[in-house]
């Protein structure tokens, strides 16, 4: 058993499981966008070890850049208030927009960023996600595409964190309740 581990409930997606999913998606979006001009926005920080996996999983010419957001606090319960920390530096006006994200919880985060993209006038957004948990939706945001639904639980692994740690857990893990808790 490795240190990480112990930080881990029960592994809800293993790597090979996550291969297969980011493989399902990059195919489907290779598909969906052959002969567009697509810009990839990754959501830092969570979203970096999906996105570099998912860009090798896509067969097309894409651009791409990386936003920072954060929602206020460490709590394993989004505040709902989003603040934009790092923007992209290109105009959007000719390129199809999809945004990368680790998580949809509540949907706030991505509805914000969403609209802000919105407004640059691109070809087109859309928002890829790796992971959904649809139950907790508090806003109407549906993501174009989902790596995996998982339950309404807090998770850890794969880019996510909790209060800044096992973001390079490399499977998707139901983090440990007396982690949070004690
Ligand atoms: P939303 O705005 O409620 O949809 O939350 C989105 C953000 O909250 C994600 O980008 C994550 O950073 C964080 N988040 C939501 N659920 C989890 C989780 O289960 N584990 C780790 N981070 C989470
Ligand atoms: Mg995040």
């Amino acid at each position: 058993m490795n240190d990480l581990s112990r930080y881990c409930e029960r592994v809800l997606l293993n790597k090979q499981e996550i291969a297969d999913m980011v493989k399902r998606l990059g195919a489907q979006i290779t598909k969906d966008y052959e002969g567009k001009k697509l810009f990839l926005i990754c959501v830092l920080k969570g979203g970096f070890v999906f996105m570099s996996d998912l860009v090798r999983a896509i067969d097309l010419p894409v651009d791409m850049d990386f936003i920072a957001v954060s929602s206020y606090g460490s709590s394993t319960k989004t505040s709902g208030v989003v603040r934009l920390l790092k923007d992209i530096d290109k105009p959007l006006n000719d390129k199809h927009v999809l945004i990368v994200e680790d998580i949809m919880d509540s949907g706030l985060t991505l509805k914000y960023i969403k609209a802000m993209f919105e407004n640059r006038s691109p070809l087109s957004v859309k928002v890829c996600t790796a992971f959904d948990k649809p139950e907790r939706r508090r806003v109407d945001i549906t993501p174009d595409y989902v790596g995996a639904v998982i339950p309404d639980e807090y998770v850890v692994g794969y880019g996510l964190d909790y209060d800044g740690i096992l973001r390079n857990l490399p499977e998707l893990c139901v983090l440990k309740r007396s982690v949070y808790e004690d």
